[in-house]
């Protein structure tokens, strides 16, 4: 094994965190610029908490309300261009991962004179941006620890992401009481993106991964436990409080330590949130299932026997295809049946159009994936999945 890990960002984990957020921001400059999306910071308190402790701390601010989920390009742009003018000294993202994300690339924008969509095409790594805090609402994509953030163009089509060592949030505020307002369907769709970045991390032809396979089959089990329970229980604390500390844990890099990480799920789903406005974590789920049968063969099948037995409990004396298969199943009855997410991606409004041209974007990025897949197969994969 060999890797470097580093994650710098500080968390504080609790109720009542957010209330300490304008000591933190005062040592980094006078004047922030809030990140948010819809009204639900102002539904369930973050909105009030937030600048009250800005306020209390002498620190003033502007504010980038509006970012869609799937961040738009344009209110990056908006915000960079907020930054410039006003000499913005930090920024807080407050929300999910879509304001993250926006609040992320609009650190690194902040500091680039060209089209901050240059950032993601070219993938130029932001080594300067300003610092980024984070009050989060949403267990899901771990955008609260790590260095990456997800920008979607329509005008191009393009779903695709900016990364670098300084985007990564300084300091990031998890109160799980925040997440009590989370719809059913956005918690479903939150645990099971957390699902998918820790299956497509574990799948991996890397060796020697005992420790962090036991990480990464760890996270899956809270996610099974815990998921349903926080729909149908949404202020249940001890589920709240486990997906939102899973939720970080499953991208930012622990898990990956040592492995080739090769991230085929989301390299299908991307393409497909180019074309079409669906909700990442749905999208997700639903290719999960395709792309284990079409994984699944005398290669692979050890791995799936791991993950059937160490995460369902699946008896280990079974024929090794027979376990396969169950674990398939398994995840399948967790996704769909207690997680209630669409089956198909044709519930989601996706047609069959433009599988061509999804095709050709997931192929060109298969390089490290665990088993890789020609165009031809991935249509093959979406077209089932419709
Ligand atoms: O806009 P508001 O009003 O805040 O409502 C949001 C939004 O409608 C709502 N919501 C968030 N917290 C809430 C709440 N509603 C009630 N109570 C709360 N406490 O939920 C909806 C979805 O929010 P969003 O931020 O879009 O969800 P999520 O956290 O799943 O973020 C998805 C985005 O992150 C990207 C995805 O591609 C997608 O664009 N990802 C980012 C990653 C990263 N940076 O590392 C990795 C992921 O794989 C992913 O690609
Ligand atoms: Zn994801």
């Amino acid at each position: 094994m060999k890797f470097q890990y580093h994650v710098p960002t500080q968390i504080r984990f609790g109720k009542g965190v957010a209330g300490e957020i304008g000591s933190v921001v005062a040592a980094y400059g006078k004047t922030g610029l809030i990140v948010y999306g819809g009204s639900s910071i102002k539904r369930n308190g973050v909105y009030d908490t937030v600048t009250a402790s800005l306020k209390e701390a002498g620190v003033t601010w502007y504010e980038l309300p509006g970012v869609e989920p799937n961040p738009r390009v344009t209110s990056v742009e908006k915000g960079a261009a907020l930054c410039k003018e006003h000499g913005i000294d930090f920024v807080i993202a407050a929300g999910g991962g879509s304001s993250v994300d926006c609040a992320k690339a609009i650190c690194g924008a902040a500091f680039y004179d060209g089209p901050a969509w240059d950032l993601v095409e070219k993938h130029l790594p932001v080594t300067k941006a300003l610092p980024l805090f984070v009050v989060l609402t949403l267990a899901a994509t771990g955008s609260e620890m790590d260095a990456g953030a997800i920008i979607t163009n329509p005008a191009t089509k393009e779903k695709s992401g900016v990364f670098g060592p300084a985007l990564v949030p300084r300091v990031s505020f998890l109160d799980p009481t925040y997440t009590y307002t989370v719809p059913a369907r956005q918690t479903a769709a939150g645990t099971a993106d957390i699902y998918t970045h820790t299956i497509e991390t574990y799948f991996d032809s890397a060796k020697d991964t005992y420790f962090v396979d036991g990480v990464a089959e760890s996270i899956l089990r809270t996610c099974v436990k815990y998921g349903k329970l926080a729909m149908d229980e949404p202020d249940n604390d001890e589920a709240r409080s486990n997906l939102m500390w899973a939720s970080p844990w499953a991208i930012n890099g622990l898990i990956g330590c040592g492995r080739n990480e090769g991230w085929t799920l989301h390299g299908l789903q991307h393409p497909i949130g180019g074309w079409y406005d669906i909700t990442h974590g749905e999208g997700l789920a639903i290719l999960m299932p395709h792309w284990f049968r079409k994984i699944l063969s005398d290669k692979t099948v050890d791995k799936f026997v791991q993950y059937g037995v160490n995460v369902f409990g699946i008896d280990p004396t079974l024929d090794k295809f027979e376990i396969a298969n169950k674990a398939i199943e398994a995840t399948e009855e967790f996704l769909f049946g207690q997680l209630r997410i669409p089956r198909t991606l044709g519930e989601l409004g996706v047609d069959d159009k433009h599988l061509e041209d999804m095709a050709q974007v997931a192929a060109a990025g298969m390089a490290r994936a665990y088993v890789p897949l020609t165009k031809d197969e991935i249509v093959e994969l979406y077209r089932a999945a419709l």
